[in-house]
């Protein structure tokens, strides 16, 4: 799975200017909400670092946990001295450990495999609350493109019983993610988690964002990420959200849904 990633950070590293107004967008968001005073930061799906405000995290001597499952695509980022920051490599579904050879199995016992698959808690954070979360995007990541790919790597057919497995388990890996973001937090904890949503080669309307993903989800269901967010909508609550353009190249545009939340049962 780290291979699988590596390979995806490489494709992601270059940004050009089309980024700028995306990122400064989360910045002016992120700084204007959080604490102005020192604080334990972390942050979920650092990758290559492009995304992340750095500089308004960085402020008040914060420390900061950047963490990504592709310690690589973490140390290409260049960083300004004064930054206390440190870099761990983890896997938020604790999978790190699957290494089996499945060439000679029957598809029925693949699919036991996946179905017997246990998520657990990162090691690293199984002891530690923060201040603040940031978390990038990883619900359209998590699991599902991973596996499948490390299963057609041991060439296994992929049938639709193994993609119904895979799909499956990825439900689970996604209400475990939201268990391990809302398990680190302080009953206080800021957490800013941005997602893309959905994908168009046109720019998305971003007053009319919500209407736009109530008909795609009534035309074709619950997306990983949609569904990832509203798990955390349960579970968290919302203070504020924005609607972003993530314009990838001239093909590729993502509707990206910033949101600022806490833990707790009242608001402030
Ligand atoms: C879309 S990227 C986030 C963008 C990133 N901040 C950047 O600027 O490149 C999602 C990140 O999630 C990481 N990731 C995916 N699945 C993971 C897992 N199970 N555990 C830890 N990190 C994971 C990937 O390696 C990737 O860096």
């Amino acid at each position: 799975m780290k291979k699988f990633f590596e390979k995806y950070n490489q494709s992601t590293s270059e940004y050009g200017d089309r980024w700028n107004a995306y990122l400064k967008s989360i910045e002016t968001f992120v700084c204007a909400n959080i604490p102005k005073k020192k604080s334990e930061v972390v942050v979920l799906g650092f990758g290559n670092g492009n995304d992340i405000p750095l500089e308004c995290i960085s402020k008040f001597n914060n420390n900061i946990l950047a963490t990504d499952i592709d310690i690589k695509s973490m140390s290409n980022k260049k960083y300004d001295e004064n930054t206390n920051i440190r870099f761990v490599q983890m896997d938020y579904l604790s999978l790190d450990f699957i290494n089996i050879d499945l060439s000679n199995l029957s598809q029925r016992e693949i699919v036991k495999i996946i179905e017997g698959i246990e998520f657990d808690i990162p090691h690293e954070l199984e002891f530690t609350k923060f201040d603040i979360i940031l978390v990038a995007p990883i619900f359209s990541q998590i699991f599902y493109y991973s596996y499948l790919d490390f299963l057609v790597k041991q060439n296994v057919p992929i049938t639709i019983e193994i993609q119904s497995a895979l799909m499956k388990k990825t439900s689970e890996a996604l209400a475990h993610l939201v268990k391990v973001i809302k398990y680190i937090g302080k009953e206080n904890s800021n957490y800013f988690i941005w997602q893309d949503l959905l994908e168009d080669k046109f720019m998305y309307d971003l007053l009319n964002a919500e209407k736009i993903i109530l008909e795609y989800t009534k035309r074709y269901g619950l997306s990983p990420s949609i569904f990832g967010v509203q798990l955390l909508k349960d579970e968290l609550i919302l203070v504020d959200e924005i609607y972003l353009n993530w314009n990838f190249n001239e093909n590729r545009n993502m509707l990206v849904e910033l949101m600022y939340l806490k833990k707790g049962k009242t608001l402030l």
